[in-house]
């Protein structure tokens, strides 16, 4: 097993204001990140912007600016969000950049030089939203408007360049079949798998009716179309074409996270480009849902999105974790999930009342009956070992999950930990063997025994809710530093260990008005 991790998000269009969608993939992506980090892993984490096509041009025309302003804008804007949030990624990559343009041309003249471009001509449908070609069957089913939007499709009639997609789909659906976990989930191989079947068609890759974008280094009276140019990042961005490649050769191929609206981009015109290169393909394209609120699909386009302000107010009131949290429990990755209050609520209860109580409940009984020093664990009972058992078998789980991007699993198997020493507690009531001199060394078993899983509960959550969990292991005085997930997860406290003061790990704070 390689010790290295690569993970990506998709480069998100710089038309407008990040949201709930661009925030959760960039969420899961993170506590990926910081899982492989944890585990001692070297890690690397990209996002960044997708800055040419028609998309921009317009919408810097709709404002008034040049493409160049607009783009600056709002690339500046995803940074610092993700900044503020908290997210670990190592680079943010521009496609206006000249690093990203000098590569993007290399592997086009490449392409050229293998004859997997070629010049023909187009004709059909084209849905500008999602920068897409639409079959003609396509868009008859979706009478003319674009699926995601609802926006009218528009018909272009041009020369543009080829890339000999086609050539390389029989290629491609051998080693989907064959890689099992390359498409993640199940559902969406499958899905990719029956659209390859039915054929594809050569893709258009460049536009001559655009100037908001790369030159084709063969022909610059075109510009390279934005599928090339974007999905070609998660290259650039390690240097491949470049003086220096050495990221690329240690880090590619690396695992993309997506929205399934882009599966079909990055799971056959992205293989097929790689391919083209000789290029390794992606170790993995994990594709998860669509975020809707209350019932409804949300969009830039619609203009009813979670935004970053009703976000922030959350964070600001519940903490930055608790949102972390909320999405990534929401539902399993991979489908689709819908956002509302009430849940987000029950989501910050659970955090305050089954992780916090317990570690709260521990630190204070251990304060009280043996002044902040944890004592060494008795002769064990069923109930004891029962316990002991899920702490410890925490850690192949949590790698099982992380593994398969269950990152629902990820976030909910260290909560029902903590809900389990919260029953551990009320089934051998402390409070009365407290008051049995006879019961000494059972109050000693069960307040080792409690700290032990409220330990290994808070380490297993460090990936997902990184600051809060770092506080609730300093609280039991245990320095996370220098040591990996599983040394963590693996070392008992052991007995003497003092034990610091206990605070309430998610305070109930006056619900903050969502700034506007
Ligand atoms: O597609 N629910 O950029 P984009 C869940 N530039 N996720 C959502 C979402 C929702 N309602 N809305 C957006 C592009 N997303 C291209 C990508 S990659 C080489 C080029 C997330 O700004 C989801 O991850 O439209 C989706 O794939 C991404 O935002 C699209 O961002
Ligand atoms: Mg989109």
């Amino acid at each position: 097993m390689s010790n290295t991790f690569y993970i990506t998000t998709p480069i998100y269009y710089p038309n407008g204001d990040p949201h709930l969608g661009s925030v959760y993939t960039t969420v899961i992506c993170d506590a990926a990140a910081r899982y492989h980090r944890l585990k001692g892993e070297d890690t690397y984490f990209l996002t960044g912007t997708d800055e040419h096509g028609t998309k921009l041009a317009k919408a810097a025309a709709d404002a008034s600016v040049e493409p160049q302003q607009l783009v600056d804008k709002y690339a500046k804007i995803f940074r610092d969000l993700w900044k503020e949030l908290h997210i670990t990624n190592d680079d943010f990559i521009r496609t206006t950049e000249p690093r990203h343009k000098q590569a993007v041309q290399k592997i086009v003249q490449r392409m050229v030089a293998t004859g997997d471009i070629y010049l023909g001509a187009y004709e059909g449908w084209y849905d500008e939203g999602q920068e897409q070609f639409v079959t003609e069957t396509e868009a008859k089913t979706a009478a003319y408007k674009s699926t995601i939007s609802g926006r009218a499709l528009v018909r272009y009639k041009e020369p543009t360049y080829f890339f000999r997609l086609s050539k390389y789909v029989p290629r491609l659906i051998e080693y989907i079949q064959a890689n099992e976990h390359f498409i993640v989930p199940e559902s969406r191989r499958n899905e990719v798998l029956s659209k390859l079947k039915a054929g594809v068609d050569d893709l258009s890759i460049s536009r001559a009716t655009l100037t908001w974008g790369i030159p084709l280094p063969n022909d610059p009276s075109h510009v390279i179309y934005v599928w090339i140019d974007a999905l070609t990042n998660y290259i650039t961005a390690l240097g491949y074409e470049s003086a220096d490649d050495s990221l690329f050769k240690k880090f590619w191929p690396g695992t993309h996270v997506i929205g399934k609206d882009i599966l079909w981009f990055h799971t056959v015109y992205w293989p097929a480009m790689l391919f083209s290169l000789d290029l390794p393909l992606p170790e993995k394209v994990v594709a998860h849902g669509w975020w809707t609120a209350e019932g409804t699909k949300m969009s830039k386009s619609l203009g009813n999105v979670i935004d970053i302000p009703r976000i922030r107010a959350l964070a600001e009131a519940h903490s930055l974790d608790a949102v972390r949290y909320y999405l990534l429990r929401a539902a399993p990755l991979g489908s689709d999930l819908d956002w509302s209050d009430t849940d987000f609520n029950k989501a910050f209860n659970e955090l305050a009342n089954v992780l916090g109580n317990c570690l709260n409940r521990t630190i204070k009984m251990i304060g009280r009956y043996r002044d902040g020093k944890l004592p060494a664990a008795g002769s064990l009972e069923q109930i004891d070992n029962d316990l002991l058992a899920r702490a410890s078998s925490l850690q192949s789980d949590l790698a099982q999950a992380y593994g398969a991007f269950h990152l629902q699993d990820a976030a909910t198997l260290p909560i029902e930990l903590a809900r389990a020493t919260n029953g551990y507690i009320d089934a051998t009531a402390p409070f009365s063997l407290a008051k049995d001199p006879v019961k000494e060394e059972r109050l000693n078993t069960v307040l080792n025994l409690s700290a032990q899983s409220i330990k290994n509960a808070l380490v297993a959550l460090l990936p997902i809710l990184p600051e809060k969990a770092a506080a609730g292991l300093d609280q039991l005085n245990v320095a996370i530093e220098g040591k990996t997930i599983f040394q963590l997860l693996e070392t008992s406290l052991p007995p003497g260990h003092q034990l610091k003061e206990g605070q309430p790990l998610f305070p109930k704070i006056e619900a903050a008005k969502p700034r506007i």
